[in-house]
């Protein structure tokens, strides 16, 4: 029998490897998967017959016998053909289509799944038409911000220098989130296809991921997608014998939050402390060692092959809004099926986390979603018809950001959590402007007054000038948008920061 054990991070943390041995030492023919992103039934092994791949979830390496027999098909842990299962069927699978599918590192498969259409048609135009794709196809960064692809390409195509570059970062610090993880785990030539396609449009030739040393199985999977793209000329001095030079290189960071701000991921990849730059110059006309650098996420060049390959309208035809294509959200937190839903942009909060989610995996009644990683707002159920939209999200003084959206069930305490939101910016601000470095100590210390009831009204007021200090005075996101879960908590869940009634002041 041939059977499929996911080799992604998130599988292997259950036990996949163990039964991917268990498999081999039965005498199966074991093929590595990336993650189908159904993370609550991992391990979840994929057994192929006639009729399709069915998959068998939460396999235990002393469960194989039976698998292999037959019998696994009694225990309810058949959840019959994978591609059916009604959590991957109500997706559109768009820059995820292949991650679980194929080989990870199958260059062959990636092939006969579409892959590098787009690049052979990117090399078949001319740059300017390239970058067109792009700007029609309405795509925007998948980082969080949202800025228009295409106009941020036009800007380093039109740049006159020496040298460009193209960077991917693939920093993904916020909580909750892990989309660009498993898209390299599971399908790493999107992303180099993606980055050669921006390569070959802005002229760049020469390319860096910013990988975080958090996930050794990603570097690991990636350098090796690397290295055979480079053995079939799909990177290196002529990509795919069109005579463009494009190297690519796999640097790994050191954990720190704030080398996922783009111009401190540049300062780390020159090899300093990663330090927030002041903009202008933006990257895009001064980034890595001061030339044209074009900087996008890791889901926005995952997005490029597509584009191109079936051009920009037909992405443009999907999503609602200005938010075109689609996104590539994240479950997490207290949720009963947690994972990867990839869906059209206008997809609301309530289908996420009610239809996809199923709710809390503690069974009790949700809370809150925090939806766009620690520095994103907490909403209750009463705003979950807010559609997936960046400006929807925007008007309710909320952010999609990287698509991250962790539930919470009625236990959180959103004071608590305003807390930690300020704390956190203590230890991860960079330090270089003072309302982020040190507005955020005084801001841990001012919830915990307001909290203990002490001089609370004052110490509110205190807490929104605060906030408001923050937000205008600071350099970066890290410091600007720390206020967005602190006030949300604060608006939503009063309660959480000590009933007036309790305060001594
Ligand atoms: P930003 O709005 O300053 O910039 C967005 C991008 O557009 C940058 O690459 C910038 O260089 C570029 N840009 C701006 N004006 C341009 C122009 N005229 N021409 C060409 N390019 C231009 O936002 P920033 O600070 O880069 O990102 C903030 C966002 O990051 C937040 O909204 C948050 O959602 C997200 N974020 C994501 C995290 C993750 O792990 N993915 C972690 C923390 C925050
Ligand atoms: Fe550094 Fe914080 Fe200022 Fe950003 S806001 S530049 S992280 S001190």
């Amino acid at each position: 029998a041939t059977v499929w054990v996911p080799c992604d991070a998130a599988a292997v943390s259950v036990g996949a490897d163990d039964v991917a041995h268990a498999l081999t030492a039965a005498g199966a023919t074991v093929r590595r998967n990336g993650s189908r992103g159904m993370l609550w039934l991992e391990p979840l092994v994929e057994v192929e017959t006639p009729t399709g791949r069915i998959g068998f979830a939460n396999v235990t390496p002393e469960q194989v016998g039976a698998l292999l027999s037959g019998e696994l098909h009694d225990t309810g842990q058949d959840v019959g053909v994978v591609d059916e299962h009604p959590w991957l069927a109500r997706q559109h699978r768009v820059s995820f289509a292949r991650v679980g599918v194929i080989e990870p590192t199958d260059l062959g498969a990636y092939r006969e799944h579409g892959g590098l259409a787009g690049l052979e048609r990117a090399l078949a135009l001319a740059p300017t038409d390239v970058v067109r794709e792009v700007t029609d196809s309405g795509l925007r960064g998948r980082g969080g911000a949202g800025f228009p692809a295409g106009v941020k390409w036009e800007t380093v195509r039109t740049a006159e220098a020496d040298v460009k570059f193209v960077c991917c970062n693939a920093d993904e610090g916020d909580s909750g989130t892990f989309a660009d993880r498993m898209l390299i785990e599971g399908d790493p030539f999107t992303l180099i296809e993606g980055m050669t396609i921006a390569a070959v449009a802005v002229g760049a030739t020469e390319g860096f991921v910013y990988l975080r040393s958090e996930y050794p199985h990603a570097i690991r999977t990636l350098r090796r997608a690397v290295d055979i793209a480079y053995a079939h000329g799909v990177l290196g001095a002529s990509v795919l014998g069109s005579g463009h030079r494009f190297d690519l290189e796999v640097r790994v960071g050191a954990g720190a939050y704030i080398c996922g701000e783009e111009t401190s991921m540049l300062d780390s990849l020159e090899g300093r402390r990663g330090e927030v730059r002041a903009k202008p110059p933006i990257p895009a006309l001064q980034g890595l060692f001061g030339r044209p650098t074009l900087v996008n996420n890791v889901l926005t060049l995952a997005a490029v092959p597509t584009v191109l390959a079936d051009g920009g309208e037909a992405y443009a035809a999907l999503g609602t809004g200005r938010s075109r294509g689609t996104q590539v959200f994240q479950l997490g937190g207290n949720v009963a099926r947690g994972g990867i839903v990839e869906a059209d942009f206008g997809i609301s909060l309530r289908e996420l986390v009610d239809d996809f989610g199923g709710g809390t995996a503690s069974g009790r009644p949700v809370k809150a979603v925090q939806v766009g990683g620690p520095l994103g707002a907490y909403l209750p159920p009463a705003q979950f018809d807010l559609p997936m939209d960046y400006e929807a999200f925007a008007a309710a003084n909320a952010m999609v950001g990287h698509g991250g959206v962790v539930v919470f069930d009625e236990s959180m305490d959103a004071g608590a959590m305003a807390r930690f939101a300020m704390e956190f910016c203590a230890k991860e601000s960079c330090g270089k402007c003072t309302p982020c470095r040190v507005g955020s100590t005084r801001g841990v210390e001012v919830i915990d007054r307001i909290r203990a009831g002490t001089h609370r009204e004052a110490n509110l007021v205190l807490l929104d000038d605060l906030c408001t200090t923050m937000t205008k005075g600071s350099l970066c996101a890290m410091g600007g948008l720390t206020p967005m879960p602190v006030r949300s908590a604060l608006e939503h869940w009063p309660e959480d920061f000590g009933a007036p009634a309790t305060a001594s002041a």
